[in-house]
């Protein structure tokens, strides 16, 4: 079986949207892949509960207990790397994983690690990206899946899906209207993948 495993900081919604999709489009059978772990680095992430209601294995690794990046990064790889028998899950999926990831962990995974960023890249990489957009009077915003690399929010684009800019928005009706495309190409893109067989 191909493992995939999440990791989050928050809601969680993405990371729900995936396991279901998978339950719904019988990824086991389909692919031989499922959602083996969900990772939080915040105890306090609403998505572990919604992973724990699913019956899957969750871990907490809170980021401030270690001395740096590194070391974060080493214990994070640790408990990702228990979910394959041969070293290494087949994806790790970062859905909405608000840490900057080090290039050794990067490497790690390369070509296996994937990231859903709320803009239409390369445009606005970092955070705030619909105020952003806002700011900058776009008349359309949107989210991109891609895969990860050393540099942040760059990598291989692998699907984007854009939303209208209207007329009185604040950020967070942008960011409504982005996460529920989110929901449709996160799944979709991992679909992708692994029916392409490539992990
Ligand atoms: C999502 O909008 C995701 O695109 C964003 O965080 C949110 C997580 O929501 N990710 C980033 O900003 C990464 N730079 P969720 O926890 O409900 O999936």
């Amino acid at each position: 079986m191909k493992n995939i495993v999440i990791l989050i900081s928050g809601g969680g919604s993405n990371m729900a949207a995936i396991v279901k999709t998978a339950q719904r489009e019988g990824w086991a059978k389909k692919y031989g892949a499922r959602v083996a772990a969900v990772v939080s680095n915040k105890a306090s992430a609403g998505g572990l509960t919604i992973a724990a209601d699913q019956g899957l294995a969750t871990a907490v690794l809170d980021h401030k207990s270690f001395p740096s990046r590194e070391a974060f990064d080493d214990a994070l790889a640790a408990i990702i790397d228990r979910y394959d028998e041969l070293g290494a899950p087949a994806l790790v999926v970062l859905a909405g994983f608000m840490r900057i990831l080090t290039p050794g962990f990067v490497a790690r995974y390369e070509g296996r690690l994937l990231n859903i960023h709320p803009s239409l890249l390369p445009a606005f990489p970092g955070l705030h990206t619909h105020q952003r957009a806002l700011d900058a009077g776009c008349k359309f915003a949107g989210v991109t899946v891609h895969q990860v690399t050393a540099e942040l929010d760059h990598g291989p684009i692998l699907d984007q899906a854009v939303v209208p800019v209207l007329a009185g928005d604040t950020a967070d009706d942008i960011a409504a209207r982005v996460l529920t495309q989110e929901h449709l190409i996160y799944p979709r893109a991992i679909a992708t993948l692994l029916q392409a067989s490539c992990y």
